[in-house]
Parts: C-alpha cells; sequence; structure tokens
C-alpha cells in the first residue's frame, strides 16, 4: 500500500495542487474553453502535476512548495505596489527578487502526460454490486492475459510483446482511477506507438469499465500476499436488512461505527454479537440464516452480489468462504481479515498505514488480541494518496 505522506506540509501541498488543477478545470469547463468527456469536464491538457512523484520525491516537493510561497509574495507585492505608490520601488523589487531566489522545480519532473479523464472519479460508489459486475466483465475480456488472480499470468500473456503487469502490486495504487479507466477504454502503446494493451471503448461501456476497475481493487486486496494490501478497500456499499426491516444502505446505516462482515453458511457458527462494531452476516443467498435468534447479530447483507464480492475481497474461493470476517473501522476502511476458526491478532491487519506500515507491534498488555487489533485501527487511521491525489 502507498504509505501516506509523513509531513504534515506534504500533504497540504498535494491537497492545493489537486485543489488548484480542480479549480482550474472547473474554470476552463464554465468559460466553455473544454467539454465534457465520458460525462465528466475533460482535462484539455496533456500533463498534469506528477503528485504520485512529489510523494516521493522529497526534494522536488520542497522545491515546488518554496516556488509557490515565491509566487504568492510576488503576487502579494504587485498588489501592494498597486495600492502604496510611494513604496511601489520596493514592492516590486521584493517582489521580483522572490521570484528570481524561488529554487523553481525541473518541469520534466514535475509534469506528467495526462488524460481527458485524468481528474474523473467513478459514478457509482465502490460496492458489492460493482465488484460483482466488475467480475463478470473482467472473466470475460482481461484474465485471458492478466490472469484470473491479477498476476499477468493469462494463458495469452506469454505471446504478448509487454508482460501484463501484475495488479497484487502497487500498480492500482499508483495510478488515478481516471487515468485507469482511460487505459482501459483507448488501451495503451509502447513509445515506437505500437499497441501493448487493446482498446475497450468499442466492447464496453462506461459503467463497465468503472466496474472492472473496482472489481480489480477488490482482486488486488485478494492475491496480494498476506499482511498489507497493495490498496487500501473502502467497505463496499450493499443493502442490508435488519430484524425484517426494508433494506437500507449500508453506508447510512452504520453512521461512523466500526462494521464487522461475517461470512456465515448453514453449517457454520454463528457469531456472538459485540458491542464495538456493528455485525453484519453475509450468506450466498442474501437470505439471513433461518435459525438466526434475533439478539445475536444485527442485521443480514441483504444483496446477492456481498458473498462473491466478500469472497474477491479475501482471496477466497466463494464455496470455502464461510467463517471469514472482515473489519472495517470507523472512517469505512477495511482493515483486517479474520480467519475461520482462529482469534483475531495483529497479524490479522490487512490495511496498515502510516509510519509503522509492515511493521509488527507488541500487543499492548492485558489487551486480548481483539481489543488491542481495534486499538491500533483506531490509532493509526488510514491516509491514502492514489496517484497523487489525496483520498
Ligand atoms: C491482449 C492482452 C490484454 C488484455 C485482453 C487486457 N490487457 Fe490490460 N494490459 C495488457 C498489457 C500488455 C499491459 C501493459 C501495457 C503497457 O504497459 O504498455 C496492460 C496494462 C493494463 C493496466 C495497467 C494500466 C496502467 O495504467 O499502467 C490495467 C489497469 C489493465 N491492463 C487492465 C485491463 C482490463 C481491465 C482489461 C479487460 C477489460 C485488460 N486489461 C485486458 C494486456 C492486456
Amino acid at each position: 500500500m502507498s504509505g501516506p505522506p509523513p509531513q504534515a506540509w506534504l500533504n497540504a501541498l498535494l491537497v492545493l495542487i489537486e485543489a488548484l488543477q480542480r479549480g482550474l478545470l472547473a474554470l476552463w469547463h464554465a468559460l466553455g474553453l473544454t467539454g465534457d468527456s465520458h460525462g465528466q469536464p475533460a482535462w484539455p491538457w496533456t500533463w498534469r502535476v506528477a503528485g504520485e512523484t512529489l510523494l516521493i520525491d522529497l526534494g522536488l516537493a520542497r522545491q515546488l512548495g518554496l516556488t509557490l510561497c515565491a509566487l504568492a509574495v510576488a503576487v502579494l507585492a504587485v498588489a501592494l505596489a498597486l495600492a502604496w505608490r510611494r513604496r511601489r520601488g520596493v514592492l516590486l523589487a521584493a517582489g521580483a527578487l522572490a521570484l528570481v531566489a524561488a529554487p523553481w522545480p525541473s518541469v520534466s519532473l514535475l509534469f506528467v502526460p495526462a488524460a481527458p479523464t485524468s481528474f474523473h472519479t467513478s459514478p457509482a460508489r465502490f460496492s458489492v454490486d460493482t465488484i460483482a459486475l466488475g467480475a463478470r466483465v473482467y472473466a470475460q475480456h482481461c484474465a485471458a492475459c492478466h490472469g484470473t488472480d491479477g498476476r499477468g499470468e493469462g494463458p495469452l500473456a506469454a505471446s504478448l510483446a509487454v508482460w501484463p503487469p501484475t495488479l497484487a502490486g502497487p500498480l492500482l495504487a499508483r495510478r488515478a482511477d481516471g487515468e485507469l479507466f482511460w487505459h482501459v477504454l483507448a488501451g495503451m502503446r509502447d513509445r515506437h506507438g505500437q499497441p501493448t494493451m487493446p482498446a475497450f471503448r468499442d466492447r464496453l461501456g462506461d459503467g463497465e469499465a468503472w466496474a472492472v476497475i473496482d472489481y480489480m481493487k477488490a482482486l488486488s486486496a485478494g492475491s496480494g500476499s498476506a499482511g498489507n494490501w497493495p490498496v487500501p478497500l473502502q467497505l463496499p456499499e450493499m443493502a442490508v436488512r435488519c430484524a425484517g426491516a426494508a433494506p437500507v444502505a449500508l453506508s447510512a446505516w452504520r453512521g461512523g461505527q466500526r462494521v464487522r462482515l461475517v461470512a456465515v453458511d448453514g453449517a457454520s457458527a454463528l457469531p456472538f454479537e459485540d458491542p464495538r462494531f456493528l455485525t453484519v452476516l453475509v450468506t450466498a443467498d442474501g437470505r439471513p440464516p433461518a435459525q438466526v435468534p434475533r439478539f445475536r447479530a444485527g442485521c443480514t447483507a441483504a444483496s446477492a452480489h456481498a458473498w462473491q464480492a466478500v469472497a474477491a475481497i479475501s482471496g477466497q474461493a466463494p464455496a470455502r468462504l464461510a467463517g471469514t470476517q472482515l473489519l472495517a473501522d470507523r472512517a469505512g476502511w477495511l482493515r483486517a481479515r479474520g480467519t475461520p476458526g482462529r482469534a483475531w491478532s495483529d497479524a490479522d491487519l490487512v490495511c496498515v498505514s502510516g509510519p509503522a506500515a509492515g511493521s509488527q507491534r507488541a500487543p499492548s498488555p492485558g489487551a486480548d488480541g481483539l481489543t488491542a487489533l481495534l486499538l491500533r485501527m483506531d490509532d493509526e487511521p488510514v491516509r491514502f494518496v492514489k496517484g497523487g491525489f489525496v483520498h
């Protein structure tokens, strides 16, 4: 998983740069200087600021930050000079000095190629239904090259000039969603203009292309090595039904609480209710298990796709999913995966963020595995920068 910038100033710089670029795009669109692409304002330039480079090249980020400060000083000096005639000479000189002294960053490092959809976001929420639709698209159109597990070893892979990248690595976390979307629909070419990845714009609608991106993220979690997911995942949206009431959207119902998803079949033991999180049972057919006493586990996922989506995220065959649990933190990030028949421990964390990423912490004295896990989830919130965009 791409770690968050540890420095607050870098985070602020990334947020500022994204806001400036989005602001410019909105202005251009409002002025009629750019049209729409796939239903959202089209980025009119072939370059954008490489937020992802700033994240790893602190020297460049510092140069850019200082240059932006110098620009602000210069603008302020000019504004003051207009208002305050007697000091005009000094103020303009100060503004010019700021510009000359600024450590202008190298243009070739600062910018990367952009697509018209670089700043697009999926119009649909990440949900069990989009994951299921994406799974169908992936099996039909992508698995032959990228492999059913997404590791880039499908049956056609060896015959290609360029080996398909593995989706189990950091690739999906590095790219902006809008650029993945563009690459799927428009295809990709190598430096000599030869096609490497085919274009799917004639075969897939926009909704299918966004859905296959959702599925690839779920797949990357399921195929990633145990320990740390390459892409942090949100708790997927799904309809839940509680005690015979009409189904409600999980996001509307959880209200910032932690959520535990538990896959159960007729044979598995039902989990006990735990006041530290909301429990949602996931069944293969989207119906509550017949024998659930109402007080034990609140609600059941009402979507039949939930089983398949949880299986993809957990990296389990659907037939072997029963007993698997997923835990989401208060901010809605999936953080831990429980193995059937084993007590929770630190080793179940799948999404670790911040300076402690990848490390095992000594358990707090006296706390059981689950308590220690929940404390750690709360202590280390996920801050995720994707394609240089802060989420
Ligand atoms: C004919 C084989 C083939 C098929 C079919 C195929 N891909 Fe690819 N894909 C590739 C190759 C090769 C690359 C690497 C291209 C490159 O780096 O120039 C790639 C790259 C990618 C990337 C990385 C893009 C990036 O930004 O670097 C994604 C994501 C992707 N494919 C998704 C898909 C999806 C989704 C489908 C199905 C709708 C699909 N691919 C179908 C061969 C294929």
